[in-house]
């Protein structure tokens, strides 16, 4: 791609916007909101109307700012993003397989109803016979727990609930003493309210770390100072009263942003993640980590949030974060004064960007990041988290394969369906109990052999589904109680917010894990009840075929290195090769419930690996949601 289009104004037409990397990306996000097929702007009529046209016939339906603001996105990118078809640099975060661990809800060593880092190390050979490569936990750090750890009071404790620093210790010696690494959860956009930092800088204004935050003096306190609107629902201002200030939070009422133009800030983090490395862990997530350069007025206030993007995307002010003008600066300081130095790895989480943008901080020439997570494939066009809806795999299967096609040889793919802020995969594919497993191994299966490095979630490799909450009373998480509360002022019924929540609410997956042990009578409530199918009767359990299927991996380098390509995609159908010099693999999957005639039969490959219990059924055979792989 070339730069020659820039500065983009509006007499470009939409077709120009979508060759730029960022218009792209933008475009293809409004299209996937609205369900609209990307055809709709390639088709030469469309792509041909210049910018100005499209502004005087949609008149006063967009809000008079919108293509500005799109138009100011795209040129403050300067560069654009290589595609490289070099072979792929071999490195251990490419070939392990990660588990994702929510200390809360893993496992609960003293029986006090919370999950803790010595019921973590307690299962640290069950992890190691799983497979598993590295680690990763989600916050450990002492916190209010407005957000489960999200909000952290203090990056160099532990919370008290989980142990001690010690534990911590013990547990990263351990783990490596198995051969596998470690990595945190650093949570770098925002802070908890009850920082010292941020005590600091609300009771004393000429401190330096009031700067270190987004603090407003407002004696009225009668109108935030933009119209950003939080991710957990209400304005993303916070008045504080007292001291007759707005404080700024995307997330709750407690996590306060952190103003990373401030170089101050920026050495205080570099100090805390490098203590971090020095202790010897192997790197980090990095939460939100796209949000946290925010873009300014020349007068250094925050801009207004454009309404039309705002009532698209939902979260009004979210273009002036999302991708922002000193990203590339912040994520490049971190590289080079913290995790070059150590070796270390970083995955963000970067909600909103697509494939574009994540080439822009992935790509391995560019001392961003080494992965990302990005989300487009967790739920199909036109629908979000809270609809109850079935997923269409097929579209599964057109998201990855473009990722696996065009993303590039200099950047790592993470695989996942399910994390810590998602009901399960499984539970949204399907609602038949029958077809869960063959579901979950169809997942699994695809997985473990697509090209990425994936990441199971706890309990995926127990086949668990979502959980049945049967009230509000049983769900905790900030998120969920915000938003059921802003549905029933919108004028929803009890029975319809909760419906809403039901569906989408991250609570499914923060349930304790079971572990089919005893528990007191008391604590039963909190542990996920299995179907006995699922955990116990079947045989291979779910867990087995994980294991199984781990293990392939780990043994091909044609599976973690190897090519791609698509073989069928007709609807229901993803056939796919992954190949290398020396082996080669097809996988056919059924993406549906239908059985069907298998459309890959070759003579000259073995069948080693076929979804129970269609393992006796003749191969002309395609069972509901079965995948099986061939080998030569
Ligand atoms: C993303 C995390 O995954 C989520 O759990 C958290 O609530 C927000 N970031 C805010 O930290």
């Amino acid at each position: 791609m070339k730069r020659s289009l820039y500065p983009i104004s509006v007499k470009n037409t939409l077709g120009d916007l979508y060759k730029t990397p960022v218009g792209h990306d933008i475009l293809d996000k409004l299209l996937l909101q609205l369900n609209i097929d990307p055809f709709w702007i390639t088709n030469p009529v469309v792509s041909n109307i210049p910018l100005s046209m499209v502004k005087k016939l949609a008149g006063s339906k967009l809000d008079p700012g919108f293509f500005d603001a799109i138009i100011a996105l795209i040129n403050q990118e300067k560069d654009v993003p290589c595609v490289s078809n070099a072979p792929i640099t071999p490195a251990w975060w490419k070939e392990a397989v990660f588990y994702q661990i929510y200390p809360r809800s893993f496992y609960d060593s003293d029986r006090d109803g919370v999950g803790d880092l010595k019921g973590i190390l307690e299962k640290l050979d069950y992890l190691k016979d799983l497979g598993v490569g590295a680690l990763w936990l989600s916050p450990v750090y002492d916190s209010p727990n407005d957000d489960n750890g999200y909000d952290i009071r203090d990056y160099r404790k532990i919370l008290s609930d989980f142990g001690s620093m010690e534990d911590f210790d013990h547990l990263l010696s351990e783990t490596h003493n198995r051969g596998m690494k470690l990595i945190m959860d650093l949570v770098l956009n925002h802070t908890s309210d009850e920082h010292a930092w941020f005590q600091k800088a609300l009771k004393d204004p000429s401190c330096p770390e009031r700067d270190y935050y987004y603090i407003i003096p407002d004696p009225e306190g009668k109108t935030p100072p933009t119209n950003w609107i939080s991710f957990f629902s209400g304005s993303a201002w916070r008045y504080f009263p007292e001291e007759k200030v707005w404080a700024l939070h995307l997330f709750s009422k407690k996590q306060m942003d952190l103003n990373w133009d401030n170089p101050a800030l920026r050495q205080e983090i570099l100090s805390m993640v490098n203590w971090w490395l020095d202790k010897g862990v192997d790197g980090f997530r990095m939460d939100v980590i796209n949000y946290i350069s925010k873009e300014h007025l020349p007068d250094h206030s925050l801009p207004q949030g454009n309404e039309t993007i705002g009532s698209l995307m939902t979260f009004t002010g979210i273009e002036h974060y999302y991708y922002g003008p000193h990203l590339h600066d912040y994520l490049r300081e971190i590289k080079e004064k913290a995790f070059l130095p150590h070796n270390a790895f970083s995955v963000g989480e970067t909600p909103g960007l697509g494939m574009n943008m994540c080439r822009m901080v992935t790509g391995q020439e560019r001392k961003e990041l080494d992965m990302v997570f990005s989300f487009d494939q967790l739920e199909t066009p036109g629908h979000t988290r809270f609809d109850d809806y079935l997923y269409d795999l097929n579209y599964y299967r057109d998201y990855i394969t473009n990722w696996m096609l065009h993303y590039g040889n200099n950047c790592q793919m993470s695989l996942f369906y399910n994390n810590h802020d998602n009901p399960r995969m499984v539970s949204k594919v399907t609602k038949d109990p029958a077809m869960v497993f063959p579901v979950q191994v169809l997942l699994a299966g695809m997985q473990f052999t697509l090209r990425g490095t994936p990441f199971v979630f706890q309990g995926d490799e127990m086949g668990l589904t979502n959980y049945a909450f049967s009230s509000m009373e049983e769900i905790t998480d900030v998120e969920s109680v915000n938003l059921y509360q802003e549905l029933i002022e919108k004028g929803k019924t009890r029975e319809e917010a909760f419906a809403t929540i039901l569906a989408g609410t991250r609570e499914h997956a923060r349930v304790l894990l079971p572990w089919n042990e005893d528990i007191p009578a008391d604590q039963k409530a909190k542990v996920h009840k299995l179907p006995a199918y699922l955990f116990q009767e079947a045989d291979p359990s779910i867990t087995a075929i994980y294991k199984e299927l781990i293990a392939l991996r780990k043994n091909s380098h044609a599976l973690i290195y190897g090519d791609f390509a698509l073989l069928n995609r007709k609807r229901d159908r993803f056939v796919y090769k992954r190949w290398d010099e020396k082996e080669t693999f097809v996988i056919e999957c059924n993406l549906g419930k239908t059985v069907r005639k298998a459309a890959f039969l070759p003579k000259d490959m073995t069948l080693i690996f076929r979804t129970e219990p269609y393992k006796n059924e003749p191969k002309e055979t395609l069972g509901s949601y079965e995948i099986r792989i061939w080998k030569k």
